[in-house]
Order: C-alpha cells, then structure tokens, then sequence
C-alpha cells in the first residue's frame, strides 16, 4: 500500500468525473453509475480478465473471457476443471504458463481461502500467478483498495503528464510513484480503471487526443510538445531466430498424431505435434527421428511464429500413416476429438499448412 496518505487529489475527481461519462464497457466491468449504487464487482471476474488482458487486447479477451465464463462461472468450478480443458479454451491466448498458474491459483483459493479472494494485497501476492500487478489491478478494482496499478497504458499517461524523460524501463519506479500520488482512497478501482481507459482511448501512444483530454490542462508533456515522444523507451535487443521440425501424422482412419507437451518449458501442458528442439540456426537442427515409422515428407512453405525471447521457423513433414501403426511417440487423436481449436497458435499455423497435403 502506498505510504502517502491524502483523501483525493483535483486531477484524480477530474478524471472520475471523464470515466463517470466515458467508461467503456466490458463484461467483466460494473460501471461506475452500479458501482455507486453498490453494485460490487465479482473478483473472480476481475482476476480472469486481469490475468487474460496481460496477454492480448481488450478485444481479443472478450471472446474467451465468455467462454472461461459460461464454463467455469465460479473459482470453484474452475478450480474443478480437468488440466487439459483448460488448457485447451486457454490455447491461442499465448503465455501458457500463466494458464497453468490460473489453475493452480483457482485451487489454491479453494483450498486455502474457502473459494474466496482475500480482500487483502498481501495475501493475493502469495498467490499463484498473481504478481504485483495482479495483486493491485484486483486489490482496486475489485475491493477498492488504493493500490496503484502501473500498465504499459498507465506508464505512458504518468510518463507525460508529469513530462518524464526517463526510458523506460529504468523509469518503472518513477512512474509507479507518480500513480501511488494520484491514486485515492475513494473509488480506487473506478480510478484505476479510468486511468487504463485514458490510456487506452485518448492517451494513445502515437496520436494523443489532447483536444478532449480532462488531463489536458495539467499535462506538462502537452505543454512541453513532447507527448507524442514519451515514454522513451532503452532499444530492446534483437530477437535471434530459432529453428526447428515438426512432424504431422494422419492415420487412414483421419486420427491425427499428437503429444501433450512436458509440463515444463515453453507451451508446457499445450497439445502439439511432435519434432525436434527448437535451435539456432548456427546448430544444425537435430536429426529428430519421425514419431513412427512412415513415408515422410516435407510440405513447401513453412511455419514462422514470434515468441517473446525469439522468432521461430518450422519446417513440416506430413505422412498418411496405417491403422494399427505403433508409435514411439505421442496418441492419436480421433476427428471427434480432435478441436484444432486447442492447439496453440503455432500449432495450429502448423496444422493449417499441413492440411492441404492431405
Ligand atoms: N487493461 C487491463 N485491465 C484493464 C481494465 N480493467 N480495464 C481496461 N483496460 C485494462
């Protein structure tokens, strides 16, 4: 919890009064207008998305917010949930350690907390999963504790209303201070959510909206001309290129050839099809023999995907297998079973070049 103790500050009434008229709506939002008729906000609805919009925009978590929704409406349900079903609506979010950790937190919360988020910052830390972030995006808005969130949105609002030439990331504490001055005891979480929204909607980083702004007049980097610059940012490294194959069986009978991947590494607990380690191309790339026996071949084109540390290039073997063939590795996965739609984005890239050979 911040250490500044003040009620409210005039710039944190002038921008609830802006949210009051202009916050956007989302499924897992209580608008300020129910807020203040005390309508409270659900925190296993603020988690989910909180945890879901670390990976992707608004418009993309809308979709799987619904489904985690209908399928699993509470902590219990989820904590209930079979690993692979949730690891199945989670593919194509990306960052599936942070699906793992939405499990083992759902659990958590029931076993230790009775299905229940605790009201508590401290507590929601020791949470799987959960991190500073987190722990503040859910201590506001959910429970209206003022904790001060800082997003990439909230990092550039702060950066040039106080006209901060800092780069980021060396600037995060700078930052971090200036949202804890502003943040205030009242209405934390419609606060924190109006600054997202400023961020998002007007505050934008190439063309700001400084005509409509209720921060307009008291923002330095508007009256310095220097917003569409900021925040400045330290150039991240490039990233190298790795390489790799993958081999997609389909058995006469149309069951396809998968594997669920080792619990730890990258796509750790995803479906996938199997191959090689993923390697520089310096290295050749391993002679990976094929999961079974079979006649095959390597589909033209490839598979580029981009992962956080590194881009990624996949060569594809197909191969029409028998029925009955035994595998070293992976299952078969019949048509009826089989939902492409659990693959992980790179997989399925996979599978959508690989179809065509069949
Ligand atoms: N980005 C992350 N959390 C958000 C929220 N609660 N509202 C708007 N944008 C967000």
């Amino acid at each position: 919890m911040r250490d500044i103790s003040h009620n409210s500050d005039p710039l944190s009434d002038r921008l609830l009064a802006w949210y009051d008229i202009h916050a956007r709506r989302m499924p897992w939002r209580v608008s300020p207008q129910d807020r203040k008729a005390g309508v409270l906000p659900d925190p296993y609805r603020v988690w989910m998305s909180e945890v879901m919009l670390q990976q992707t925009t608004v418009v993309t978590v809308r979709d799987y917010f619904q489904r985690f929704m209908e399928r699993w409406p509470t902590v219990s349900d989820l904590a209930a949930a079979q690993d692979a079903d949730v690891m199945g609506e989670w593919a194509g979010l990306g960052y599936y350690a942070r699906a793992r950790n939405l499990l083992k937190c759902a659990r958590q919360v029931v076993s230790d907390h009775g299905g229940v988020f605790p009201a508590d910052h401290a507590a929601l830390l020791k949470l799987p999963g959960i991190g500073p972030y987190t722990a503040a995006a859910i201590s506001s808005i959910a429970f209206d504790l003022p904790h001060a969130v800082l997003d990439g949105n909230v990092e550039r609002v702060m950066a040039r209303l106080r006209d901060i030439h800092t780069p980021l990331p060396e600037a995060k504490p700078i930052l971090m201070r200036e949202a804890e001055i502003l943040t205030p005891d009242q209405r934390a979480g419609d606060y924190a959510q109006a600054v997202m929204d400023l961020g998002a909607t007007i505050c934008t980083p190439r063309n700001p909206a400084c005509g409509i702004c209720p921060w307009s007049e008291p923002c330095k980097a508007r009256a310095e001309g220097t917003a569409p610059t900021l925040p400045q940012k330290t150039p991240k490294k490039a990233k190298p290129t790795r390489y790799g194959i993958l081999y997609i069986g389909r058995r006469k009978d149309g069951a396809w050839l998968l594997e669920t991947r080792p619990e730890k590494g990258l796509l750790g607990g995803m479906l996938g099809w199997p191959g090689s380690d993923w390697i520089d191309k310096d290295s050749p790339i391993p002679e990976t023999p094929a999961p079974c026996a079979g006649d095959w071949q390597m589909v033209s084109g490839e598979v580029r995907h981009t992962f956080t540390h590194f881009h990624l290039r996949l060569a594809i073997y197909v191969a029409t297998l028998p029925d009955g063939i035994a595998v070293e590795r992976g299952h078969f996965s019949t048509p009826e079973t089989f939902r492409p739609s659990d693959l992980p984005t790179v997989m399925r890239k996979a599978f959508d070049l690989a179809r065509s050979a069949f």
